[in-house]
């Protein structure tokens, strides 16, 4: 049976970047029949960026990220949902394959370069991540990982990794694709410069209140193409136009597209058609946020199921990978 695996952090509001790059493919995969799906709030790899983890807010963001992914569609009897920390074995597989990756493969990895040269003190965690996410996906033997394209360095590491544990130890795992939504594999910041991102600060959050959102749309930066109001704008060059292409439908864009060239509307109409189509993506969603919010208990429910079933694999994974690996076998005294 295909696998499918993903993670998210809980570092706190999730964004429409998270949402567009990765949820939107973890509900349709999740549907898909003849694939088994695993997604998991990784929270083991949330204290790895220092300026991110607070150990009062860990739990409930955890328990927020689950909510909000099941609000944004996922089905907890279609798909495994789970805390990472309620299995174990993921940390365990880490370190095995922590022995055997070499120095080099993770101090040249782009997102530590850049996070660690934001840090006076860089925890070994942060650099030890990808290793940590390889033995996520490795561990259930997925081999479609859902994902934006800020992950796909990791995604080749974990790849290597198979590879070099099935050379050594014999066939175990299969080399994990990523699996990008190619409308939105990077979506941008409000600020249209940088990828969309908590720790730049250019984010919509998914449940963030809608005044809020229309103030973050209506300062959207204009395209260069449109220096004075007569200038023909250039919709290739603008981000309200790129977001417009997230949540509105093709032949809307088209003909706004043809419409704004010529200068037939302003960048003002477009916001606030962009604000419109957003909504009717967004409301649906928070509206099933406030409701699990009012009954907690069914995303606890859902998350210690999860951990149940994906326990089960990742356990027999681990004792495949423990006799391979050469370790002694646990002793049980015999009774008789
Ligand atoms: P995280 O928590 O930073 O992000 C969760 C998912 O959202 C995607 N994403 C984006 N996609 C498009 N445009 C954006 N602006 C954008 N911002 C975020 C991310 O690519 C990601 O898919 N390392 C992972 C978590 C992880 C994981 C795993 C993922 C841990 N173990 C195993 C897959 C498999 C991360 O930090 O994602």
């Amino acid at each position: 049976m295909k696998r499918v695996f993903s993670g998210i952090q809980p570092t706190g509001d999730l964004h429409i970047g998270n949402y567009l790059g990765a949820m939107v493919n973890y509900v349709a995969l999740g549907n898909q029949l003849g694939r088994e799906a695993i997604y998991c709030i990784v929270d083991y790899h949330a204290p790895t960026n220092p300026a991110a983890y607070d150990k009062q807010l860990l739990a409930q963001r955890t328990l927020e990220a689950a909510l909000v992914n099941m609000a944004a569609g996922l089905d907890p009897d279609k798909v495994i949902l789970f805390a990472q920390s309620h299995v174990p074995e993921h940390t365990e597989l880490a370190w095995i394959f922590t022995t055997q990756t070499p120095y080099g493969d993770l101090t040249r990895m782009t997102q530590f370069k850049d996070k660690a040269s934001k840090l006076e003190s860089v925890p070994a965690g942060l650099l030890m991540y990808p290793v940590l996410m390889a033995a996520d996906i490795l561990i259930y033997k997925a081999d479609t990982v859902p994902v934006g394209d800020d992950q796909t360095q990791h995604l080749e590491i974990a790849r290597e990794i198979a590879r070099r544990w099935n050379l050594e130890y014999g066939e175990t795992f299969p080399e994990p694709q990523t699996y990008l939504n190619q409308d939105a594999p990077r979506v941008p910041g409000v600020d249209g410069k940088a990828k969309m991102s908590k720790s730049v600060g250019n984010t919509i959050g998914l449940l963030e209140d809608e005044a809020s959102i229309w103030a973050k749309i209506r300062t959207m930066p204009d395209d260069p193409a449109r220096i004075r109001l007569s200038d023909p704008g250039d919709p290739g060059r603008s981000v309200v136009f790129k977001f417009l292409s997230y949540f509105a439908a093709p032949e809307l864009v088209a003909v706004l597209r043809q419409e704004y060239a010529r200068r037939g509307v302003g960048t003002l109409v477009v916001k606030e058609l962009l604000m419109q189509e957003m909504m009717k993506k967004l409301r649906p969603i928070r509206q099933r946020a406030d409701a699990l919010r009012a009954n907690p208990e069914r995303v606890l429910d859902a998350l210690e199921d999860g951990a149940r079933r994906a326990r089960a694999i990742a356990k027999a994974t681990m004792e495949e990978v423990r006799e391979k690996f050469g370790l002694l076998p646990r002793h049980t005294k015999s009774k008789a």
